[in-house]
């Protein structure tokens, strides 16, 4: 009885492990350490295959184990995909190969679809969120009697990763993306991928005020503490939490989205 409770107050010190196609899950990340701000964390920034969105969906799903594997060996005890792109294709896979609680990230339709006043929703995503079966279920079920945009953010990802939130070229971009959506007029826009968030300052600049600009993390952030809490793994200690940011490419933009939280360490890992 004692060993068991000893298994689980080491269990529930270990880190929530994150991973994303590089830099964007940061902006999940964020949510969680705000709803708990007391949990160790691991986060492999993929850098290094970013983007994920226009590789094939075997390529994703491998990629995923890849980083999977990584967290589970650093002692993970939960993971967050924090990829629409990786969770769309290769959520299922994960959950059925690893033994270790998983909390995915997927486009916000539902909300956006119950609460449009217009009927009329925009997506921005990759390609690799849109052409996914978990995205096209999860139209069909909450968005069935509604008019959705779909817009695929080709380039986005590789200028956010570049630290290129306000370039030209973003901006360029952005209003060519922007455009269906406002001639449509939809009064909600969902970011279907977590390199987004990054961008909402320059959205808010492009769209007509009253469209509502939805994102999932603090959704995620909810999901990981219910989850924490449903396995008995939640940290109770209240001394600070080591926070570990790892990048397989240049850690030049993690150090720059991350600036605010200095006690935070920033590195470079192969995996
Ligand atoms: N952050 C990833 C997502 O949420 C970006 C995908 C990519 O690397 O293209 O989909």
């Amino acid at each position: 009885m004692r060993a068991v409770f000893i298994l689980v107050v080491m269990k529930s010190n270990c880190p929530i492990g994150v991973f994303d196609s590089g830099v964007g899950g940061t902006s999940i990340w964020k949510e969680i350490h705000r709803l708990l701000p007391y949990e160790h964390s691991i986060y492999l920034a993929d850098s290094k295959y970013a983007p994920y969105g226009n590789k094939s969906h075997d390529k994703i799903v491998q990629l995923s184990i890849k980083n999977t594997e990584k967290l589970i060996d650093l002692g993970a005890k939960i993971i967050v995909v924090a990829c629409n792109t990786a969770t769309t294709n290769a959520i299922s896979t994960l959950r059925a190969s690893y033994d270790i609680p998983f909390i995915g990230i997927e486009p916000a339709i539902k909300p956006a679809a119950l609460q449009t006043q217009s009927g009329k929703i925009g997506i921005l995503a990759t390609r690799g969120t849109l052409s996914s079966a978990l995205f096209t279920q999860t139209s069909e079920t909450f968005a069935k009697d509604i008019e959705v945009v779909e817009v695929v953010g080709e380039g986005l990802v590789p200028l956010i990763e570049n630290g290129e939130l306000d370039s030209p070229e973003m901006n360029v971009l952005l209003s060519e993306y922007m455009k269906p959506m406002i001639e449509a007029q939809v009064d909600h826009l969902v970011l279907g991928c977590s390199h987004y968030p990054y961008l909402i300052p320059k959205l808010r600049e492009i769209l007509p005020e009253h469209v509502k600009i939805i994102d999932s993390g603090a959704a995620v952030a909810r999901q990981t503490k219910f989850l924490l809490e449903k396995n008995g793994i939640l940290r109770s200690e209240t001394t600070a939490p080591e926070l570990k940011f790892y990048s397989n490419s240049d850690v030049s933009t993690l150090k720059l989205l991350l600036n605010e939280y200095q006690e935070a360490s920033i590195e470079y890992l192969d995996f």
